[in-house]
């Protein structure tokens, strides 16, 4: 195959970026895209040019790191898929490849096209911990959970934490980053004793790096997970009861 890509390049976060455009002539259709950015940068590496930097890691579609948008959309042109895992067959021989780091003022440019995304962190820190007693393995099925409520909650455990959903909102709202942090915690019996706590505390950290939630969509489409806005809603339902419980238990704490 051959392809042209336009690569942001950005030598830091105050830096002035711009697209840059590289001729890859002979490429293999069964090249990850990840493969691709190795191969552009092995033939910089070669002119004594400096490499493209781009966040990578398990390159299996787990850890999220693979973050960039690939002709506008976040993760590439693949539904369900982390840039690791989409393979050049996807693209057309002969085209143009547009490649930027996700875009939202809650992620700024380290270099190229690595962000910096700790506001992520900065959510699920916020979220703590829970405070069921661990100490030796409990026997199987002690703590009975619905099968529907498991399935329920694996699916939103399946977040790899990349931060898709932000980078393609128009508002670079953090919702379904959050709310499938939330629910996975919050719909298991163990998450019982933190619930109103965890979703008011993480709710509050969000809205102070991220924009709302205006129902676009678009996180769903761009999640490599595929996990559902329905999660968005589980959020808004118990962040309206969070604030309610919590008032009262000031309340009666005089
Ligand atoms: S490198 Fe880990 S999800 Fe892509």
């Amino acid at each position: 195959m051959h392809l042209k890509l336009r690569v942001w390049r950005q030598a830091g976060p105050t830096a002035t970026g711009a697209f840059e455009s590289y001729d890859m002539p002979e490429v293999s259709a069964e090249m990850s895209f990840l493969e691709l950015i190795d191969e552009l940068n092995e033939k910089l590496i070669e002119a004594n040019k400096e490499p493209v930097a781009f966040d990578h890691d398990c390159r299996e579609g787990i850890c999220g790191s693979c973050s960039m948008m690939i002709n506008g959309q976040a993760h590439g042109p693949s539904r369900g898929t982390a840039t690791c895992q989409l393979f050049l067959r996807k693209f057309v021989d002969g085209s143009e490849i547009t490649v930027e780091p996700w875009r939202a003022g809650a992620f700024p440019v380290i270099r190229d096209l690595s962000t910096d995304r700790t506001a992520l962190d900065h959510i699920i820190e916020s979220g703590g911990f829970i405070s069921a007693p661990t100490g030796s393995a409990p026997d199987a099925n002690l703590i009975l959970v619905p099968k529907e409520v498991a399935d329920a909650a694996m699916d939103a455990a399946a977040c790899i934490g990349c931060g898709a959903c932000v980078a393609a909102c128009p508002n670079s709202a953090a919702q379904l980053f959050t709310a499938a942090k939330v629910a996975h915690l919050n719909l298991l019996p163990q998450g019982q004793p933190e619930r109103w706590n965890r979703v008011q505390n993480m709710v509050d950290t969000m809205e102070s790096y991220f924009g709302s939630c205006t129902n676009h969509g678009e996180c769903e489409k761009a999640c490599p997970k595929e996990i559902s806005i329905d999660f968005i809603a589980l959020l808004n339902k118990d962040y309206l009861k969070a604030q309610w419980k919590n008032r009262k238990l000031e309340s009666q704490r005089g």
